[in-house]
């Protein structure tokens, strides 16, 4: 857990200058060996720094912060209205708006760092400070459960078109809300509803991107993953959360009025396992193979095992490519 006023040290150094000791126990007022325990924190939750001997401190890889301003600015530019909030540290931004339920409408929760950030099927998500996205969108429905079914589908498309936008090209999906690039994980979708069955209901959008993740994070995480930094170069967070933010609200109003039919084709294009041989793990451990034939109108995922049709809805389902 990172105290406050690590983050307002680390917002100084964000430039990725030198400053002195000096220099930043003014910043906030408390003593140079204060600075120095605040930022060996900040250091053990991952970020690299740099100490010269008499000069004082430079954060390596250095990378904006997160600037509520600054998404405000870039989102004014693109169009659709969201309130947009922005928190140093937080448990998980899925639960924070989950916990507000049912008084939310287009609210964007962005955190710098997540202490207890999940991932599908009960899994922890892993991110780090300065080379993350972390955030959430709450967005209220009129229709229930059932008719949002595909709604994980449609957002995984409204990611891909922003980071595309951003310069961050070639990624594909993988069902049911995966965001990989050859092969490895460049992101993650969790979305999660509060209300009634038959609506309105609460629907919290909660999105992971690797914007620049270190060897070190890279190493922490058991499975092949990726960033936007090897993809398509550096890349400014705030800016990319403000076209990720935008086309998500885009999407949402037209899934209000159209569904998921508005999203299927792209859905399938853009689908990493598309007509592959792929095995599905079903909770009970049993493994189902066969050819990927694409999404229903519900979002769930249809096989062809020998001429026979087999379907898949999301929930603790896994799929990967065939070994064979
Ligand atoms: C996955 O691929 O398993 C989904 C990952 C979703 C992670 C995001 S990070 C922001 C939001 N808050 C969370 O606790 N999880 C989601």
């Amino acid at each position: 857990m990172l105290p406050p006023l690590a983050f307002t040290l680390l917002r100084r150094l964000a430039d990725g200058e030198l400053h002195s000791g000096e220099t930043l126990a003014a910043t906030i007022g408390m003593t140079r060996s204060r600075v120095s325990q605040l930022l060996r924190q900040a250091e053990t939750a991952g970020l690299a720094l740099e100490r010269v001997r008499g000069r004082g401190y430079r954060l390596l890889d250095a990378t904006p912060f997160l600037d509520r301003a600054a998404i405000v600015r870039e989102l004014g530019a693109r169009g659709p209205k969201l309130i947009v909030e922005v928190a140093d540290s937080i448990d998980s931004t899925n639960s924070e708006l989950l916990r507000r339920a049912p008084r939310l409408h287009r609210h964007l929760l962005a955190a710098e760092l997540q202490t207890a950030g999940r991932g599908r099927r009960g899994r922890a998500w892993t991110a780090v400070v300065g080379g993350s996205l972390t955030f959430s969108l709450g967005w209220r429905f009129e229709q229930g459960a059932g008719y949002l079914s595909g709604l994980s589908l449609a957002a995984g498309v409204a990611i891909v078109r922003a980071l595309e936008a951003c310069g961050c090209t070639g990624v594909q999906l993988k069902w049911p809300n995966d965001l990989v690039h050859a092969g490895r994980k460049l992101g993650g979708i969790l979305i999660e509803l509060s209300g009634d069955a038959l609506g309105p209901s609460l629907v919290v959008i909660g999105v992971g991107i690797n914007v620049r993740l270190p060897d070190a994070a890279r190493r922490d995480i058991a499975q092949p993953v990726t960033d936007c930094a090897t993809i398509g170069g550096a890349i400014d967070r705030n800016r990319l959360l403000a076209h990720v933010a935008a086309e998500l609200a885009l999407m949402l109003e037209r899934y209000e009025r159209e569904g998921f039919a508005a999203f299927r084709a792209e859905w399938q294009r853009r689908h990493a396992l598309q007509r592959l041989p792929v095995d599905v793990s079903l909770p009970d451990g049993s493994v189902v193979n066969g050819k990927v034939v694409g999404v229903d109108a519900d979002g769930a995922l249809v096989l062809d095992r020998d001429g026979r049709r087999l379907r898949f809805v999301t929930g603790e389902v896994s799929v990967r490519k065939a070994k064979r």
